[in-house]
């Protein structure tokens, strides 16, 4: 299941735009009080109807009609050196990834019940390098001190414009900037981009061909856009102009709901048009 329904998809983009039920009724000629249905999860529109709110709220009308009809789901992926773990009690995702051989290893957000992701995080013979952290919500690290205790040589990195989340850890975390990359092993860099729009110090991390989105960007949607200083087009923006930028085979990990891949967000995501 993606992580966003039709409900959701059509609420952000509203909320995005700034576009009311009644100034969408008055756009598209369906009344206000059948678009609030829809925003609240009952029924769907017509593949018209869909078309004609897409348009309105300036997305893409064909993948939005196919978002109400749920008709595009990613395919299966499995990426041989990143394991998921789900972030219990959160719904978010948590993933570490590894070098060959297993020997070090990074985790993308700690959150979660510290018990279960210190279990994880020993599964393996290797020395956790990095916590990386990809935005400030407490479902993406509220166990950052827990983990930073029991790995003190680890490095926390995020962006500074969200490091006050970590507390007093803010002091010793990297503060890394857009494009900054990280020494992992002996031949492989971690990059960061800085992509906000979701919250000011959003960022999302490349591994290889795999890229941590965090709540930038999700299969078939986007994170809500809760900055304080940045916007719901500063997100549309960081997807299209670093994201986007990566090659289509890049795996998407995000901070919720299911991977995907660059080239198939390119081609399904409501949010963008080609
Ligand atoms: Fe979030």
């Amino acid at each position: 299941m993606l992580e966003d329904e039709f409900s959701d998809v059509l609420k952000k983009a509203q909320r995005g735009t700034g576009l009311s039920a009644e100034a969408l009724a008055t756009i598209t000629g369906i009344t206000a009080a059948q678009l609030r249905a829809w925003s609240a999860g009952k029924g769907a529109p017509s593949e018209d109807e869909a078309r004609a709110v897409g348009a309105a709220l300036r997305m893409d009308p064909g993948r939005f009609a196919d978002a109400a009809a749920q008709r595009w789901h990613p395919e299966d992926i499995a990426v041989a050196d990143v394991r998921h773990h789900p972030q219990a009690p959160h719904p978010s995702n948590g993933y570490v990834f590894f070098l060959d051989g297993g020997e070090k290893a990074a985790l993308v957000d700690p959150a979660g019940v510290p018990a279960n992701l210190l279990r994880i995080l020993r599964e393996g013979k290797y020395a956790l390098q990095y916590i990386l952290i990809t935005h400030k919500h407490a479902d993406h690290c509220d166990a950052t001190a827990d983990v930073a205790r029991a790995f003190p040589q680890a490095k926390i990195v995020m962006h500074a414009a969200d490091v006050a989340a970590i507390g007093s850890l803010g002091a010793r975390a990297l503060k890394l900037s857009d494009g900054d990359d990280l020494p992992f092993g002996q031949d492989v860099r971690v990059r960061m981009l800085h992509t906000p729009g979701h919250t000011d110090g959003s960022s999302s991390f490349v591994f290889r061909s795999t890229v941590f989105t965090g709540d930038t960007l999700f299969a078939g949607s986007v994170g809500g856009a809760y900055g304080d200083a940045s916007t719901y087009e500063d997100i549309l923006g960081s997807v299209r102009t670093k994201l986007f930028a990566l090659p289509d085979d890049t795996v998407i990990m995000p901070g919720h709901g299911p991977p995907s891949k660059i080239g198939w967000e390119k081609a399904h995501n409501p949010f963008f048009a080609d």
